[in-house]
């Protein structure tokens, strides 16, 4: 497993700034601040194998998940489609050694070693994720921003989207020979959401390097969409003039959509996305539009009244 070095882990003022930004846009109450800028020596959350983070709670004052409901209640359908067993049915999964492709619509394609992904500055970002399932959790990952990587490429003038593209092998992921599927697992941004400061592509969470149930060894994290937008294990990243089409468009056409965004007024076509159940808590909590982050991300949807931008 490649090891990430806890000095690669959020330089402090990488977190400030971070903090600082929040706190601009209106984001942080004052208790948060200070609890957050506490917390390296706070106490971790409850949970036998919780590791010790900078955060106690993300910037609403939300407690971070547990490290093993984190690590052990999952999605990750190229494995099976129950929740409980991804971490036993992932254990042999093999990360190293990893390439990404980035190629499409940028000045250079190239392929990269996981290794030189990692030279990238690591921070920690406290962030909630929003499953379209109605359940969430609150989670310190590690990584760098997607635009980073991106800015590195060179986008064309042409590119308008960014398509993701998780590994495809049915030896080591068995859940891809259920052909009901239309494997790989891809995902999309539009080019400006990719390149968006939050949008993240995550190397590991709770100071340690990403387990496979979490989508080792490289996932994107986009925290004001449903958690499918988060495509784990990626291989490919291919700029295009083109809207995407991703894996749960193909297979859930009328359920899912290629926006996502989390709008708790906006009903999936079976249940209800007013209130979500947080893992390893025992309680339900209303759902907050674009899932809390509305006064960074709205600017990117113009009309947001328009009933699409939800599905
Ligand atoms: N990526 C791939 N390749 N395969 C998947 O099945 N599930 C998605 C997303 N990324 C999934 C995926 C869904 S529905 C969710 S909610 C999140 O991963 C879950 O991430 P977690 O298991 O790390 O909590």
């Amino acid at each position: 497993m490649i090891k990430i070095h806890s000095s690669e882990i959020t330089p402090e003022h990488v977190y400030l700034s971070r903090r600082q930004f929040l706190q601009g846009m209106g984001l942080v109450a004052g208790h948060a601040l200070l609890t957050a800028c506490g917390a390296r020596t706070s106490p971790p959350p409850a949970g036998d194998s919780a590791l010790p983070t900078s955060s106690a709670t993300d910037e609403l004052g939300n407690a971070l998940t547990p490290f093993d409901a984190v690590t052990g209640y999952n999605n990750f359908y190229e494995f099976t489609l129950r929740k409980e067993g991804v971490a036993r049915l992932t254990k042999d999964f093999v990360t190293e050694p990893w390439t990404v492709t980035v190629d499409g619509l940028v000045s250079q394609p190239r392929t990269f070693g996981m290794e030189e992904l990692l030279k990238f500055t690591q921070e920690e970002r406290v962030y909630r994720m929003r499953c379209v399932e109605a359940w969430a959790m609150v989670i310190p990952w590690q990584g760098f921003p997607l635009a980073q990587l991106l800015k590195a490429m060179e986008p064309l003038s042409s590119a308008r989207y960014v398509q993701f593209e998780t590994l495809y092998d049915p030896e080591s992921m068995p859940g891809q020979k259920d052909k009901s599927f239309p494997w790989p697992y891809v995902e999309g941004l539009r080019l400006d959401e990719a390149l968006h400061d939050l949008t993240l592509l995550s190397t590991g969470l709770y100071g340690q390097t990403l387990l496979p149930q979490n989508g080792a060894p490289l996932r994107l994290v986009v925290p004001w969409k449903y958690g499918f937008k988060s495509i784990k294990s990626i291989v490919k990243i291919t700029l295009t003039e083109a809207q995407p089409t991703t894996l749960w468009m193909a297979a859930g056409p009328t359920e899912y959509g290629f926006w996502a965004n989390v709008n708790p007024k906006v009903d999936h076509p079976r249940w209800s996305q007013a209130t979500e159940r947080r893992i390893g808590e025992n309680k339900r909590v209303e759902t907050l539009f674009f899932n809390g982050y509305a006064d960074e991300v709205a600017d990117l949807y113009p009309d947001l009244d328009k009933r699409s931008w939800y599905y």
